[in-house]
């Protein structure tokens, strides 16, 4: 047994989630998880869970209350997102976790999906030889070995304390009783009415008689529910083998995919080493390859930190200039040297040190933009999914967990499992396209982010945890493809220099640059129009985007000791669940 494991607790599985018999029968909430409203901050001293569905926070909430840890919690939260936040909550797809015990020691768990045995580094072309995007992100050659099953049940066999069968019940529940549709969900699968009709197991699951459910209507899954079961009753096993694994494979065979149930028995979990680095007297924990995440964040860190950002202010032209910089270089690396490091070797002690962000920073100008030159690999880097889900949970020992999962593009691939209820990734879509492909489009070929069999595609999720002095300060990440890691640099400069509350820190807008295209976006309202021609005449080309990221964060109030939920108010349906 690890240092960290502990004796399971009892914990009786629920019959249905508390409070689903609460709502039932009309109960008083006084027994019920406090919720934020309308996704509002949340403060507790007891635990807290932050993610993008009410239900699914009160999931892992009610765990919590019933004496589990943020683990259990994490576990119990992400089934219930697999029901309630189909876009992107899932069990048909992968993610990472990254945790910190009470004592100040992390570990990270790696479920990111693999590629099928089958794979090989050109089979994203159509017949004719050429490149096809469609074959690479929407067919059933671009779904990858689901990981997530076996990441909840690794993490929890390693660090859990409550029964697995009591933390997947509530998502059982709302599977099978219903639960009710937000606005914002309803709003989101009506735009799908048109495609979800070529995906019939999708169209049936999430439309009723052809028509799109409205807002207060309850949808009730019945596959996913019987999925769920199996999982509920036998772990690990419950996907990777038996009934769902045989109509997992079935489906493969009819769409042309790929993946076996020999490509699912084999398939493993990880535990990794997380990415650390240190800010300003803060250490961050982060998420180690195969995602580029962590190893991108705490390299441009270490290039701020060499700055006076404080003394530029919070989104100033000058504040702008030097995160586009550090973004251009981090990317540049990330494009170079990223991927699967059961394939390549990942110079990841490099990337995050000291030295090398003292060479980079030599190379930035104060007032001058650099330059973007897709010779130096070759090629550009290609398009990645934006719907992505954060959640974050604490519980009452101080024991954090960031949990970034995902199904790659919104509700996936499209595919839904047939008799099995759950949408299937289209992760395979973050290889790259092809050997050596360079194109306009934006498509990159340089070997180590390769489909090959058994490997795991790159990602960008950054969860992360931030401390200082031993003690937590805040649980971070975000979805939003590439944007995720420059979502989650500017939640930690905002906390670390310029002293935002949770909320502003959260709430404060953003900007991306990812080498290349070289444009930095800018969200609507990021500074003034004056400010703005400020920074373009520093020669940066500028764009200006809605939104980015979702960061459903947790903080800890340095004077009180007491936790802060702070969902992303970019998102309607985020919330906060303590106890
Ligand atoms: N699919 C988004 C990512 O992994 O970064």
């Amino acid at each position: 047994m690890g240092p960290h494991m502990k004796l399971r607790q009892p914990f009786p599985p629920m019959p249905l989630p508390a409070a689903l018999l609460l709502a039932a029968c009309n109960v008083p909430a006084a027994a019920a998880p406090e919720l934020s409203v309308f996704g509002g901050v949340l403060e507790s001293r007891d635990g807290m869970v932050v993610s993008a569905y009410p239900d699914a926070s009160r999931a892992g909430a009610e765990a919590l209350r019933a004496g589990g840890n943020a683990v259990d919690a994490a576990v119990a939260t992400g089934f219930a997102l697999a029901v309630t936040h189909p876009a992107a909550g899932n069990i048909g797809g992968g993610g990472f976790m990254v945790i910190r015990f009470p004592d100040g020691s992390s570990t990270v768990f790696d479920f990111r999906e693999k590629a099928p045995l089958k794979a090989h580094p050109e089979m994203f072309v159509d017949e004719n030889g050429e490149y096809s995007s469609r074959i690479h992100h929407r067919s059933h050659l671009a779904v990858g070995v689901p990981g997530t099953v076996a990441g909840f049940a690794l993490a929890h066999e390693k660090y859990g304390s409550a029964e697995w069968a009591g933390l997947v019940a509530p998502a059982v529940a709302l599977a099978r009783a219903g639960f009710e549709i937000s606005e914002r969900l309803a709003a989101s699968l009506a735009r799908r009415l048109d495609a979800f009709r070529d995906y019939p197991a999708t169209f049936a699951q999430f439309f009723r008689d052809g028509e799109p459910y409205r807002a207060g209507d309850t949808l009730v899954q019945a596959d996913l529910a019987a999925t769920l079961a199996r999982i509920r009753d036998r772990g690990h096993d419950g996907f990777y083998a038996g009934e769902t694994a045989r109509l997992l494979a079935a489906e493969m065979e009819r769409g042309g995919g790929w993946i076996t149930e020999e490509d699912l028995a084999r398939y493993r979990a990880v535990e990794r080493e997380p990415v650390r680095g240190t800010y300003r007297g803060y250490d961050v924990v982060s998420m180690a390859p195969p995602s580029s995440g962590g190893t991108a964040l705490v390299q441009m860190l270490n290039v701020l930190e060499g700055f006076d950002v404080a003394a530029m202010g919070a989104n100033s032209p000058s504040h702008a200039h030097h995160l586009v910089e550090a973004m251009r270089r981090a990317f540049r690396d990330r494009a170079l040297f990223l991927a699967d490091p059961d394939f390549a070797d990942v110079p990841v002690e490099r990337l995050t040190s000291k030295a090398y962000a003292d060479e980079i920073r030599g190379t930035i100008r104060a007032e001058a933009a650099g330059v973007s030159r897709p010779a130096d690999v070759a090629g550009r880097p290609g398009r990645d999914g934006t719907e992505t889900t954060h959640y974050s949970v604490v519980d009452a020992g101080g024991m954090a967990v960031s949990v970034t999962y995902t199904l790659e593009g919104g509700y996936g691939s499209y595919v839904t499992v047939p008799g099995a209820g759950f949408l299937l990734n289209n992760e395979m879509g973050d290889f790259n396209a092809r050997p050596g492909l360079t194109s306009e489009r934006g498509l990159i070929g340089t070997e180590p982010n390769l489909a090959r069999p058994g490997q795991r595609m790159l990602s960008s999720m950054t969860p992360t945890i931030l401390a200082r002095d031993g003690e937590l300060v805040a649980v971070v990440g975000s979805p939003g493809g590439r944007t995720i890691i420059n979502t989650v640099l500017q939640i930690v400069v905002n906390v670390v220099d310029f002293r935002m509350s949770p909320a502003d820190a959260v709430a404060s807008k953003r900007l991306h640059h990812q080498w290349l295209p070289d444009v930095a976006r800018l969200e609507d309202g990021y500074m003034s129009e004056t400010d703005a021609a400020a920074l373009a005449a520093m020669g940066h080309e500028i764009a200006w985007s809605t939104r980015q990221g979702i960061a459903h964060c947790i903080f800890v109030d340095a004077g009180t000791g007491a936790l802060v939920g702070v969902p992303d108010p970019r998102d309607g349906d985020g919330t906060a669940a303590g106890h």
